[in-house]
């Protein structure tokens, strides 16, 4: 830990009395301050902290990343002394003051995250190769696409601050996290003791470390730059050449994971000029025996890429590495990176379920219940047959819409495109044809599909089997996404 036991008990008494929570900082500092904080504007919190209680000092310090007056300091950390608090890290000599030397960050309704200052706030200082990473973009969109059902046991791989071990101690019984960086530990496991969390902590590369055990739940952050395979900072560069710690998770999947059990990571995976990227990535999952929905959230042009990696370490500015990095995608055609999540569960079937799919648009949290039941989905489709499925109700999903394109000709207007779009959830569109849109118009749960399709038989001029068979794949992939419902009662 950064601080001994006894050491961090006094900064749990100190935050604790000080009330240096999300809420107690809100209320201190009042809606507008509060806004401006957010957008790393101090102006209006440096004014209402300007008496400096306890309170105060501790959100000039650690929010707003002042240097302020030692007896301050010491009397807002107390009964922590400031010699614990900067031998163990926590600030800093600097000035005529003491400012952070960690990013303490109240987190969720009472938590605290430990982690490093970033970059952006101590420019021109090299960041350490071992920066423990604090809350960032990537590290929110694990938290809210993992799955939050009640586990017996859950793994954390690359753990840094703690934060995603955190989030399972809510839902998990027991928490592994493993790291190979001893600094990075020594973080996580001073977030621990702060929240009273008992973890196992383990170091180590990768999966090594829980080799021979099995977790209901495992998730990742893992450092999944893609590149050369230098590493220069290990929260970001895992030593692997290309996007291989994608595929090396995958291939660690079915060895790490109880029946039933959810593996999800975050990942980045190159296109390739002539291959398509999706066949590229779904060629991971291939043998593992797990389902797998992958989806693409994002996707950069390798200058984008290149810079934004390098903003991050605060290497914007060295043309080498840029060249030697630009370099390196030009030789292996790669035409841009994509960035997303990779979703995988051990069902015992035999015939699993492999979707790599882009998912752009905004959706609505949590984006975890959303792939829970994707999975749910898929084990309803896998246990029926062609019959099973004609055989079942549907009902549209509540507030599906119909948007429609059409175009003013000479007998008014003439229909170019119908889309279905999903206002909640994950937000899909759909664009159908007419007869899709007539079955899911009468999908309201009273009419097995088969009656209803019989119904849009003779009113379409075809056969019923023809409407059968032509229907069953579109109906299977309308509830895979949940556009409409099996209806269950
Ligand atoms: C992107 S950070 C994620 C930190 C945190 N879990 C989060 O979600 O914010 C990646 C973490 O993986 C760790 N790491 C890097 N290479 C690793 C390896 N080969 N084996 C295990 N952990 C590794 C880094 O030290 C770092 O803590």
């Amino acid at each position: 830990m950064l601080l001994s036991p006894a050491g961090v008990e006094a900064l749990r008494t100190a935050l604790t009395r000080a009330r240096f929570t999300a809420n107690g900082i809100a209320d201190r500092l009042g809606s507008q301050a509060t806004g401006g904080v957010a957008r790393n504007d101090f102006r209006a919190a440096l004014r209402a902290t300007e008496d400096r209680d306890p309170l105060a000092t501790l959100i000039r310090v650690f929010i707003c990343d002042q240097t302020e007056p030692e007896a301050a300091v010491a009397a807002a950390l107390a009964p922590l002394t400031v010699a614990e608090a900067v031998a163990g890290g926590i600030v800093e000599r600097y000035a005529d003051g003491l400012r952070a030397g960690v990013d303490l960050e109240p987190y969720g309704d009472d938590w605290w995250v430990l982690a490093d200052v970033p970059a952006s706030a101590r420019p021109g200082k090299p960041l350490h190769s071992e920066h423990v990473l604090g809350i960032g973009g990537a590290t929110q969109t694990l938290i809210g696409a993992a799955v939050r059902r009640p586990v017996e046991t859950a793994l954390d791989l690359g753990t840094g601050s703690g934060v995603q071990a955190l989030h399972l101690s809510t839902h998990a019984r027991r928490v592994t996290a493993t790291d190979v960086s001893e600094r990075a530990l020594r973080f996580a496991a001073t977030t621990a003791a702060l929240n009273g969390q008992d973890w196992e902590l383990l170091r180590g590369d990768m999966v090594a470390p829980v080799a021979g055990r099995r977790f209901d739940l495992v998730v990742s952050n893992p450092p999944f730059v893609v590149g050369p395979g230098t590493t220069t900072h290990v929260y970001r560069d895992s030593g692997r050449v290309g996007d291989a710690i994608g595929a090396e998770l995958a291939a660690a999947a079915p060895h790490l994971l109880t029946e039933g059990g959810t593996m999800q990571y975050l990942a980045n995976w190159v296109h390739v000029a002539g291959e398509e990227w999706d066949e590229r990535v779904a060629g991971w999952f291939a043998g593992t025996g797990l389902d797998a929905w992958v989806i693409q959230r994002e996707v950069a042009d390798p200058m984008a890429y290149v810079n934004l990696w390098l903003t991050d370490v605060g290497e914007a500015a060295d043309p080498q590495r840029m060249a030697a990095w630009l370099d390196w995608f030009d030789a292996h055609k790669v035409e841009a990176v994509g960035f997303g999540i990779v979703s995988l569960r051990r069902s015992g079937n035999d015939q699993p379920v492999v979707r790599v799919e882009d998912l752009r648009q905004r959706v609505e949290p949590p984006m975890g219940d959303r792939i829970a039941e994707w999975f749910d989905r898929q084990d309803w489709l896998r246990s029926r047959d062609a019959d099973g499925l004609l055989a079942a109700r549907y009902r549209a999903a509540e507030g599906l819409q119909l948007r429609q394109e059409a175009t003013m000709g000479d007998e008014g207007w003439a229909v170019d495109r119908q889309v279905l779009a999903m206002p909640h959830g994950l937000r899909w569109t759909e664009e159908i044809d007419p007869l899709v849109l007539a079955l899911v118009g009468g999908a309201d749960g009273r009419l097995p599909l088969r009656d209803q399709l019989a119904l849009l038989a003779a009113a379409h001029d075809v056969t019923p089997d023809e409407l059968a068979e032509a229907a069953g794949p579109i109906v299977a992939h309308l509830v895979e996404r949940g556009i409409v419902e099996p209806v269950t009662d």
